[in-house]
C-alpha cells in the first residue's frame, strides 16, 4: 500500500527547518573540526510541504531533490516551485522505494546520481521498519564520498515517559475509527486518574497537558503512525556505521549551533571526563539532560580539519544582521553579556549593514573568541544575525522573484518564511511586516491610513497595548499599528541589503 502505515488522512503543516539549510549543517561540521561540504547535490527524503526545501533551493547555488509520497503536499510546492521559476529543484511524488528504484534505474543507464547532503527530519521514527531499511539504502547508495546525513529523530531516554501514552492514543484512535484528539485525549485521561499518583498515570497526564494545545495535524502526525520507533543515540550510530557502501557513516555532531558551546555542571563535566569514546559520552549527556528529540549529523570520509584551519574557516566566515533585538530580547541577561551583544550588533549595524568577516567583528570586543562565537551563535539562534554563504551568489533575482511572489501570494494575515540569497536560508517576516511590505512596493494602490483600516477591519489580527492589554478601539490598535510601522521601517533598510526585495 502506498501509504504504507503512514497518516494519509490529513497533509502536515507548512513549516521551515534552518536547521536544514546547507550552510547551517556546514557551520555545524566547521564546529565539529570537519571540513564544511562544497557541493551543493542536495536530497530531502519527505519534504512535507515543501517549504524548507524550497527556500533552500532558491536561495543557493547547487541541484536540490527532494520527495514526498503525499501528492496534495507535493502539488502544493511544486505549484510555488513553477510560479517562481526555480530553476534548481526537481521534486517527486515518490515514495522512498520508488525514489530507489528510480535512483537505481538511472545509475544503471549511466547517469551520475549521488549527494553530498542527504536530510530528513521528523520522518526516521514514524515509518515502519522496511521504510527505514529504504531509507538506509538510498543513504548507503547515494551518499557521496565527502557527503553528509542530516537526520532528526525522537529518542531514548527522554520520549520513554510519551510511550504509555502514545500506545493509548493509539489503540483508541484504531479501535474507535477517530483522529479527534479531544475524545483522544478525554478517555486517556479519564483513565489515568483513576489512580493519578501512580507512576505511569502521571506520565500519561504530563503527556497529554504537554500536547493539549499543540497543533492538531502535529498531535496526528507525531501519534498515529502505525510506527513509532525509539532508538538511543547510540543504537542510532551503530545503524549507521554498519551501513557500509564506500565507506562507513560516521557520527559527527548534533546538528544544533547552541550545542556546541553547552555547558555542563563541574559535576556532570567531571563524571563526563572519565568516558574517552565520544558515543558512550554523548550517550551519557543525552542521560544527563534526558533527551527527546535529536538532530545527528553523519558523515562519509569528511576531512578533519586542524585548529588553526578551523580557525581560519571561522575567522574568514561572514555575518550579516537580520533584525535588531526587541527591549525583551535581553531581559535577564548578565549586564556585561548585554553589552557584548549591543556591540556586536552595533559592529554588524556599520558599514551600512555590509556582512562581516568574523574576525573584524572579534577586533576590539573584550572577548575571547569561545565567548565570541557563542554571542554570535546566540545572536543566529534568536534570527538576529545570520551567516554568509561563502562565494557571492548568484541567485539574488532568482529570490527576489520568489520573494515578490510569496508577498502577492499570501493571506494578509499570514506569517511567512521569505528567502535569502546572502545567507542561503529563510527569514521569517511577520504578518504586519508582511502587509508593510506589500504597501510599500505598490504604495500607489493605497496609503498607509487605508492600510491600518484595513488590517483593523481584519478579525485575524490582535493587537496588545504597552500594558499587554487587549486593544479593542480603533485608536489604541491605530497606535500599535503606528509604533509596529516605526519598527518596520527601522528594519526595512537591513532587508533591502539582504537583497531580498
Ligand atoms: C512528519 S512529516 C515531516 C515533513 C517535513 N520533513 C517537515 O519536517 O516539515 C513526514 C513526511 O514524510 C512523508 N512520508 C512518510 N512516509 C513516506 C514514504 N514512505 N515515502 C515518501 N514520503 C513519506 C509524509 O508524507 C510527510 O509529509
Amino acid at each position: 500500500m502506498k501509504y504504507d502505515g503512514y497518516i494519509q488522512s490529513s497533509d502536515y503543516e507548512d513549516l521551515y527547518f534552518d536547521v536544514i539549510q546547507p550552510n547551517i549543517i556546514n557551520l555545524n561540521l566547521l564546529f565539529a573540526g570537519f571540513k564544511p561540504v562544497k557541493n551543493k547535490h542536495y536530497l530531502e527524503l519527505g519534504f512535507g510541504m515543501g517549504r524548507s526545501l524550497l527556500t533552500h533551493a532558491v536561495s543557493n547555488e547547487g541541484y536540490f531533490v527532494g520527495t514526498d509520497f503525499n501528492e496534495n503536499q507535493v502539488a502544493f510546492a511544486k505549484n510555488i516551485c513553477e510560479q517562481a521559476k526555480i530553476s534548481n529543484l526537481t521534486l517527486y511524488a515518490d515514495s522512498f522505494e520508488q525514489l530507489l528504484e528510480r535512483f537505481r534505474k538511472m545509475k544503471a543507464n549511466g547517469e551520475e546520481v549521488g549527494f553530498d547532503f542527504i536530510v530528513l527530519h521528523g520522518i526516521y521514527c514514524w515509518v515502519n521498519e522496511e521504510n527505514r531499511q529504504i531509507i538506509l539504502s538510498i543513504i548507503k547508495e547515494f551518499l557521496r564520498e565527502g557527503g553528509v546525513v542530516y537526520i532528526s529523530y525522537n529518542c531514548l531516554p527522554g520520549r520513554a515517559t510519551n510511550m504509555d501514552a502514545r500506545h493509548i492514543f493509539k489503540l483508541y484512535s484504531q479501535k474507535k475509527h477517530t483522529e479527534n484528539f479531544d475524545k483522544i485525549f478525554s478517555f486517556t485521561e479519564k483513565f489515568a486518574q483513576l489512580e493519578p499518583e501512580n507512576t505511569i498515570n502521571k506520565n500519561i497526564l504530563d503527556t497529554i497537558n504537554t500536547h493539549r494545545h499543540s497543533h492538531p495535524i502535529y498531535r496526528v502526525h507525531e501519534f498515529l503512525c502505525d510506527s513509532w520507533y525509539l532508538p538511543y543515540f547510540s543504537d542510532m550510530t551503530e545503524t549507521m556505521k554498519n551501513l557500509g557502501g564506500g565507506g562507513d557513516l560516521n557520527y559527527i555532531c548534533e546538528c544544533v549551533l547552541a550545542y556546541h558551546f553547552k555547558n555542563f555542571t563541574p559535576k556532570q563535566e567531571n563524571f563526563l571526563a572519565q568516558i574517552n569514546d565520544v558515543i558512550f559520552k554523548e550517550q551519557m549527556k543525552d542521560f544527563i539532560l534526558n533527551k527527546q528529540f535529536r538532530y545527528d549529523l553523519y558523515g562519509r570520509r569528511l576531512t578533519k580539519l586542524s585548529k588553526k584551519r578551523i580557525d581560519n574557516y571561522l575567522f574568514e566566515a561572514q555575518f550579516v544582521l537580520l533584525d535588531y533585538p526587541t527591549s525583551q530580547t535581553f531581559e535577564g541577561c548578565e549586564e556585561n553579556l548585554k553589552w557584548a551583544y549591543i556591540e556586536l550588533i552595533s559592529k554588524l549595524e556599520g558599514e551600512d549593514f555590509a556582512p562581516k568577516k568574523a574576525k573584524k567583528l572579534l577586533a576590539g570586543l573584550n572577548t575571547d573568541k569561545k565567548v565570541f562565537f557563542s554571542l554570535l551563535i546566540n545572536l543566529m539562534t534568536l534570527n538576529l544575525v545570520g551567516i554568509c554563504v561563502p562565494n557571492t551568489t548568484h541567485k539574488i533575482d532568482e529570490v527576489k522573484f520568489y520573494n515578490h511572489s510569496l508577498l502577492k501570494e499570501q493571506k494578509l494575515s499570514q506569517e511567512y518564511i521569505f528567502a535569502c540569497a546572502l545567507t542561503g536560508g529563510g527569514i521569517s517576516l511577520d504578518s504586519l511586516e508582511r502587509a508593510f511590505l506589500n504597501h510599500y512596493f505598490n504604495e500607489n494602490q493605497m496609503n498607509l491610513e487605508e492600510l491600518f483600516e484595513r488590517i483593523y477591519q481584519d478579525e485575524n489580527f490582535h493587537f496588545h497595548d504597552a500594558n499587554n492589554q487587549a486593544c479593542k478601539d480603533r485608536e489604541s490598535v491605530f497606535t500599535q499599528l503606528s509604533l509596529h510601522y516605526k519598527k518596520f521601517l527601522r528594519r526595512l533598510p537591513i532587508l533591502m541589503k539582504l537583497e531580498m526585495f
